[in-house]
């Protein structure tokens, strides 16, 4: 890879600004300043959706601090995912409100609101029909506002929820018993280990790792026609999220289109067996 002076100088920035980030996440206490740790946290996803060069990206993906960088920041970025979808939740069951026409109503946090709106984006390339029984999900978190999408277009009988942490189960639960919502189950199980030997469909969502270990699970358990959506992060938010790095060869790619928002840099991907 031919990497240039001004490639060096790009480089030297972005780490730059990443360093400024990483320093202000560390020195502030962010269980007392939540405010200004949301501030920091938003500022820093803005800044990610602007590194749109692709060139840039490689040299620092393959560089001595991609490593470092992307454990930091994997990690406040799953306490502030958290953190929000707490309050989220708070949020609704404190309000009382038990009159809405859309969950998307009822949901006043910008992150959990925009993780909502892509969710269509997300989902279009299922093939639901009525055989579409049982759809199983790894990751349901304290606000599962994809669960809230999936529960409020589609008609999938059987949604089943699976998260290894046991908080977000419980929270969730809290939840969906205040909404009255039926044909949802919830299994405290890590996904490397579940049996996905009922699902029709397997959504495995950008928070959720180790994406690839899931994979291998699903194809250990899986049957026939299942359809699995795997939503993973591009370009820098690679930072913040996994990404598939290899894909087992028994995976067919049925699906994949960029799914980018102005507030988040994904990709949806969705594999099937390959049918010899
Ligand atoms: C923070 S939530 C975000 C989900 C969001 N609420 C939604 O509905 O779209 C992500 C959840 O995924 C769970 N998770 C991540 N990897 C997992 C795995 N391998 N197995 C089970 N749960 C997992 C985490 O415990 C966390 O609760």
């Amino acid at each position: 890879m031919y990497i240039s002076k001004s490639d060096i100088l790009k480089l030297n920035d972005l780490v730059k600004n990443l360093e400024e980030f990483r320093q202000k996440l560390t020195e502030i206490d962010y269980i007392h300043n939540k405010k200004v740790f949301f501030d920091i946290m938003k500022d820093l996803r803005k800044y990610l959706l602007t590194i749109e060069n692709q060139n840039l990206y490689k040299i620092f993906l393959h560089s001595k601090y991609y490593k470092f960088y992307k454990e930091f920041f994997t990690n406040i970025n799953m306490y502030y995912v958290r953190s929000l979808e707490s309050l989220q939740s708070i949020s609704i069951m404190t309000k009382g409100i038990h009159n809405f026409d859309s969950f998307a109503n009822l949901i006043d946090k910008d992150l959990i609101k925009q993780s909502f709106e892509t969710k269509g984006n997300e989902i279009k390339s299922l093939n639901i029909t009525s055989k579409t029984k049982t759809m199983v999900a790894v990751w349901c978190g304290s606000m599962p506002e994809t669960l809230l999408y999936f529960y409020e277009n589609t008609n999938i009988k059987n949604i089943i929820w699976v998260d290894y942490n046991h908080e977000a189960i419980f929270m969730a639960w809290e939840m969906i018993s205040w909404l009255n919502l039926d044909k949802i189950t919830f299994h405290q199980w890590d996904g490397v280990d579940y049996d996905y030997k009922e699902a029709d469909i397997v959504y495995i969502p950008i928070f959720t790792s180790p994406k690839n270990r899931i994979l291998n699970r699903i194809i250990e358990t899986w049957k026939d026609d299942v359809q699995i959506i795997v939503i993973v992060p591009k370009w820098l938010w690679n930072l913040l999220y996994e990404w598939v790095w290899s894909v087992n060869q028994r995976l067919k790619i049925a699906y994949r289109e960029d799914a980018f928002t102005k507030h988040i840099a994904q990709e949806v991907i969705k594999f099937v067996k390959y049918d010899f």
